[in-house]
């Protein structure tokens, strides 16, 4: 982190100066997005990859604060979509302000983003860009239309690539164009941005079942509340396919209160939660593997504790 920290500095400055001279609502309630944390994995992710492959620095810091913007928008839609109370520690946009007015913000900030793409100048990085916010998209949809709970690993991986993983993929993938590269070494980033996005999702799935709501910074057992089967609870209908509260679930797409702590606390006991974590743990030597040809150098070291961190964190 601290070897890009002046670089995340200026992403910063970026991100915050997009809602200059607009509506003062909007104003505000960006600023206090922005100020609200998150843990702005995506654009260190992306700066890291772009010092490493030696990006062109000016343009590396729009593509950052690009990343960031379509995060933050996917989120503000979210949060209604899922009608989240809490985010990053704080209240919701749509807790506070109607619908119309929560979606025309997160309307204003994918504008922005995609404005801050097109300052990169790369016709193909903005291609990338929009075709990776169609897949977001259209893996939203998928789930929501879902009629009948899905319980397969191939549902699974596809739902978590389309969510996490694609962005992740953006962010490798998108460096690598901005910098002086073959192809090779492109898709070697691509292929590595996957990797820690689908390890990143997966955990972000166990600290659903094992983390608290004080360090996550959003409610937590929320996944079976609204209906998703994420691995850790496919590993436990593995193991016990007979469990009634999840068969109900599946079936009836509909559990109550008491039903949901109890199949939350066993999925939490089972090795539903270790399983899941060694997939994590493989997707990321995986990760590892696909920059082994790499020269050894302070970013890439980075980037390697950062895959690390990813599946360690507890928040
Ligand atoms: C939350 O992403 C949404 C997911 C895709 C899991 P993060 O966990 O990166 O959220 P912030 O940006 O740190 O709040
Ligand atoms: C959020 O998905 C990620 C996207 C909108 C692409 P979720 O609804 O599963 O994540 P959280 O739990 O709200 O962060
Ligand atoms: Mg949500
Ligand atoms: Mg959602």
């Amino acid at each position: 982190m601290s070897l890009v920290q002046e670089e995340m500095q200026s992403v910063e400055l970026l991100m915050r100066s997009q809602a200059e001279d607009r509506h003062p609502d909007l104003e505000s309630v960006l600023n206090h997005l922005l100020s609200s944390g998150g843990k702005r994995i995506r654009p260190i992710v992306a700066l890291l990859s772009g010092r490493m492959l030696n990006a062109d620095p000016e343009r590396l810091v729009k593509l950052a604060a690009a990343i960031e913007m379509l995060h933050t928008a996917t989120l503000v839609h979210d949060d209604l979509i899922d009608g989240a109370i809490l985010r990053r520690g704080i209240a919701t946009i749509n807790s506070q302000w109607s619908p119309a007015a929560t979606v025309l913000t997160g309307d204003f900030v994918f504008a922005r983003a995609a404005k801050l793409a097109a300052e990169t100048d790369s016709v193909t990085l903005m291609r990338l860009f929009a075709e990776t916010l169609a897949i977001i998209v259209n893996g939203e949809l998928t789930q929501l239309f879902l009629s009948r709970r899905v319980a397969s690993r191939e549902n699974y991986d596809q739902r978590i690539y389309a969510k996490t993983a694609s962005l992740f993929e953006l962010a490798t993938t998108a460096a690598a164009l901005l910098s002086p590269v073959s192809e090779e070494v492109v898709e070697k980033m691509r292929c590595f941005g996957y990797a820690i996005g689908m390890a990143f999702q997966i955990v972000d799935d166990i600290l659903d079942f094992t983390g608290d709501q004080a360090n996550v910074g959003k409610p937590v057992a929320s996944d079976l509340r609204q209906g998703l089967i994420t691995l850790p609870a496919l590993f436990y209908l593995e193991a016990n396919p007979d469990n009634p509260d999840l068969n109900q679930l599946l079936s009836e797409n509909y559990l109550s209160e008491t039903q949901i702590s109890r199949l939350v606390g066993a999925i939490r006991q089972s090795g539903g939660i270790q399983r899941s974590l060694e997939v994590a743990q493989a997707y990321i030597s995986q990760g590892r593997q696909c920059f082994d040809s790499f020269p050894d150098n302070p970013h890439r070291q980075a980037l390697d504790d950062l895959a690390r961190y990813i599946v360690e964190r507890d928040f």
